[in-house]
């Protein structure tokens, strides 16, 4: 009988840009409150990539950290994975441009576009990769550079947006490690939230532009907290667990509403729950590896926790990994 291959984290990693932009700025060039942001977002600050950095370049800094951590050379990888909706080129994608900068050609590559759930939809990949054998240890990143489709003069959206980047180290291990991850999407909701531009489509704002974000936010706040419900909840039944087994929520940084409400449902004190919405604002892809290894460096998530991470974003796509750190 074969012996189940958990995919378990061995290091985590990631990095903000320096330039931080706070609310107070903001409000000076937008029509907008540091009040109004705080209250209906949690959002206080948010980093923004210099001009000359990429969303490449903050993934490759995150990803040192990662490796270093784990204690893993980038020549034993076998593979890269890239959650990314702001990547540097259309192709190739940034995984190969991270590879290439690590010095660990010959493993696989690829990008995951799954906007703000696209850390975890590539976190699924790398663990279905290690469980069936195929893959030891994969690098998994989630970066973005999301205040490069913002439209700065629509206060709507252009508060809720940061840029950064999160990694982790994955190896198989025969005891440990991600238990199940749970990924969906609802592609009929894409008007909700979506930058209406792009390579091969000849409306919005253009063929070969890449657009802005455009969000009905309240829609997409209703929506996404009954998706998260429903996503917490079948991961906690997919492994015969209750609320009461978690020791953390490290959930996505949209908006500390959307937090609470999902500590809520898991009946978890906000001591349970990894935020940095306040400090880093939404960074999509890369708000879940940054609110991971934020807790992870300060010492407050341990070795042999229980930690449930979910996202929600557009697609709309979300999903959760509930795992054995
Ligand atoms: O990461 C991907 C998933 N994204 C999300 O999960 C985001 C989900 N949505 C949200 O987080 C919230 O809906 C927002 C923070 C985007 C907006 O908060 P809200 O409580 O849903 O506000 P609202 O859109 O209903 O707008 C309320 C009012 C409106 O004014 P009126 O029509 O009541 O006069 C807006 O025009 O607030 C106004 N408003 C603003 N006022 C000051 C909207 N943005 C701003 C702003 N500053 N930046």
């Amino acid at each position: 009988m074969s012996e189940r291959i958990y995919a378990r984290i061995a290091g985590t990693g990631s990095y903000l840009p320096e330039k931080v932009l706070s609310n107070e700025e903001l409000a000076r060039t937008v029509e907008t409150s540091d009040e109004w942001i705080r209250e209906r977002t949690g959002i206080t600050q948010r980093h923004i990539a210099a001009d000359e950095q990429t969303t490449g370049d903050l993934a490759y800094e995150a990803a040192l950290r990662a490796l270093e951590a784990a204690g893993i050379g980038v020549d034993e990888l076998d593979m890269i994975i890239v959650g990314t909706t702001t990547p540097d080129l259309i192709f190739p994608s940034t995984a190969c441009l991270v590879q290439a900068r690590l010095g660990a050609v010959g493993s696989a590559a690829l990008d995951v576009n799954a906007a703000c759930s696209g850390f975890l939809y590539a976190l699924s990949v790398a663990d279905k990769f290690i469980r069936c054998g195929d893959a030891k240890k994969v690098l998994v990143i989630g970066a973005e550079t999301l205040t490069r489709i913002i439209d700065w003069s629509d206060r709507t959206t252009c508060v809720l947006f940061g840029d950064g980047a999160g990694a982790v180290v994955l190896v198989a291990d025969g005891d440990t490690g991600i238990l199940s991850t749970h990924l969906h999407a609802d592609g009929s909701k894409k008007e909700l939230l979506w930058t209406p531009a792009g390579v091969s489509s000849g409306f919005g704002e253009g063929v070969g532009s890449s657009g802005t974000i455009k969000m009905k936010g309240n829609d997409v706040f209703k929506y996404a907290v009954k998706a998260l419900d429903s996503v917490v909840d079948e991961a906690l039944q997919a492994n015969g667990l209750g609320k009461a087994d978690l020791d953390w929520l490290v959930p996505h940084q949209a908006n500390l509403r959307i937090i609470e409400a999902t500590a809520k449902r898991l009946d978890m004190s906000m001591e349970q729950v990894v935020v940095t919405v306040d400090k880093h604002g939404n960074t999509s892809s890369a708000s879940v590896p940054l609110a991971l290894d934020t807790a992870v460096r300060s010492g407050r998530i341990q070795r042999g926790q229980l930690l449930l991470l979910e996202a929600f974003g557009g697609g709309f796509t979300w999903g959760s990994a509930l795992l054995r750190y």
